[in-house]
């Protein structure tokens, strides 16, 4: 199939570029979860500086587990969407309660906890653990649509999970962190969603059937909700 040709040539060129993001300088669970929470609704740059004050703020989960709730909100200013930190806190205190305030190596434990998804339980998993499960966000899924050119509508549940299969199905043995960061790296700065993709320089160039057929700017479809 077209995407087992995609690992070997994605891995290769994230190696040689990929951005320093601080979220890439030391790859815990907690600084993954963090950084994969911020990200969400926020573009890279505008999270940086509330990423490392945050960190600073609560540098370990029993620290997030045990903040006052003023204080968690005050540095959630800017980025909004608040439930998403206060169900970090409640995340947080699961973990201290249920894994002395270690995120536990274990896909089917991290989904289970408080506001953390498909995408976040895999991002943690394959980041911080290598664990092979798949990270689909909307730059994969962007990504996805193009090589394969498929038209299903990436609003759609349905779609998302089909390609989470699809994408565990060609994770190389020992390589999740490396292949599921190149698919969010290549999404973000290559293949984008704004303005032309540089297809010059993609990996999936040679196997890409958007590119083949120069469809590459009608994809992906995404429905209004
Ligand atoms: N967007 C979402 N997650 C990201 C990450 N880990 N690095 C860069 N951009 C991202």
């Amino acid at each position: 199939s077209i995407l087992s040709k995609l690992p070997d040539p994605l891995i290769r060129w994230f190696r040689g570029h990929k951005r320093d993001l601080p979220w890439r300088n030391e790859p815990s669970a907690y600084h993954v979860w963090v950084s994969e929470i911020m990200l969400q609704q926020t573009r890279v740059e505008a999270v940086k500086p509330f990423y490392a004050r945050f960190l600073e703020a609560f540098p370990t989960i029993r620290d997030l587990a045990e903040a006052q709730e003023e204080k968690l909100l005050k540095l959630w200013e800017g980025l909004g969407y608040y439930n998403r930190v206060r169900n970090m806190q409640k995340a947080a205190r699961q973990i201290m309660e249920m894994y002395g305030g270690e995120i536990p190596a274990d896909y089917e434990k991290i989904i289970s906890l408080t506001g953390i998804g498909s995408y976040t339980a895999g991002a943690i998993s394959s980041f911080a653990f290598g664990i092979p499960k798949p990270a689909v966000d909307g730059n994969v899924l962007r990504v996805l649509s193009r090589i394969l050119a498929d038209d299903a509508d990436i609003a759609k549940a349905s779609v998302k999970k089909r390609a989470e299969e699809w994408i565990e199905a060609v994770i190389p043995e020992g390589e999740a962190n490396d292949f599921n960061q190149g698919l969010i790296e290549l999404g973000a700065i290559v293949c984008v969603p704004n303005g032309e993709p540089k297809c010059s320089e993609c990996p999936a160039r040679d196997f890409c059937l958007a590119h083949q057929h120069g469809m590459e700017m009608s994809l992906p479809v995404k429905k209004k909700a």
